[in-house]
């Protein structure tokens, strides 16, 4: 769908209003990570909790928008915005509980990112644990300190196989990079894609291991909750 955004504009960088709505966004430089996998999955999340969620595909290649447009009943809203300044009157509309931005995964994507970045509450870094993804993974971590985001990277793509070693061994690389990281993983299961295929969103789809995902989810959501409540100032709603 196309949101008409008609609230006035004008970035507030690096101190998004608390007032508005909350702006998420899921971003790493390196491509395949499982940035829109993130997105859509707390989106159809945070709808199953009763919640309103909007999705603002940031990417060129519009994944998430696609996706969900051909989805059975996703429950969130989509849109499609190569112009990142827009998120400043997208969060004012006040009709969603979370905005979840979708970023690029491309070198191409670093003023799209910066301009993000000056309008959101926290970011999620995800990170696939794969030699090629530390560099880029690092070099986005260091973009959204500059900014002054709150931020966590969680491990993506976790293959069940390898076991907590792999997870725990992602884990001393972030922190011996002194990265911040949440304490819950997302695992590699084909319920992901295969749901995707259906065109059914990973909170309804019923597949072996499509409950361990939801699993995940809901981990990761708690936590990103309370880090965002340990982060808002007191008194604030
Ligand atoms: N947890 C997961 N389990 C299985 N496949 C996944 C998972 N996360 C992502 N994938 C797959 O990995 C590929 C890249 O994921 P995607 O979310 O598109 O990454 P990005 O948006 O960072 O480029 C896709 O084919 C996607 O279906
Ligand atoms: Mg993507």
């Amino acid at each position: 769908m196309t949101i008409n955004a008609t609230a006035p504009s004008g970035a507030q960088p690096g101190n998004a209003r608390q007032t508005d709505s909350y702006v998420i966004t899921i971003a790493n430089q390196k491509g395949g990570v499982g940035k829109t996998m993130l997105t859509l999955s707390l989106a159809a999340h945070t709808v199953a909790a009763h919640g309103r969620a909007l999705v603002v595909d940031v990417d060129p290649q519009a994944n998430a928008h696609d996706i969900t447009m051909v989805m059975q009943q996703p429950g969130y809203d989509v849109m499609h915005e190569l112009d990142p300044r827009a998120l400043t009157a997208i969060r004012q509309l006040r009709n969603y509980d979370t905005i979840l931005v979708d970023c690029p995964g491309s070198l191409e994507g670093h003023d799209v990112l910066a301009e993000v970045l000056a309008r959101t509450t926290y970011a999620i870094i995800p990170y696939d644990h794969e030699p090629e993804s530390i560099l880029p993974t690092l070099r986005t971590v260091e973009r959204v300190k500059a900014a002054g985001v709150p931020y966590a990277v969680v491990v993506t793509k976790a293959d069940p196989r390898l076991g907590a070693d792999h997870i725990i061994d992602a884990w001393t690389t972030l922190e011996g990079a002194g990265v911040q990281h949440f304490r819950s993983a997302i695992r590699l299961y084909r319920a992901w894609p295969n749901s995707l295929r259906a065109g059914v969103p990973i909170t309804r789809w019923n597949e072996r291991y499509a409950p361990r995902l939801r699993e995940d989810i809901a981990a990761l959501h708690t936590e990103l909750l309370l880090d965002l409540g340990r982060r808002a100032p007191k008194g604030d709603e």
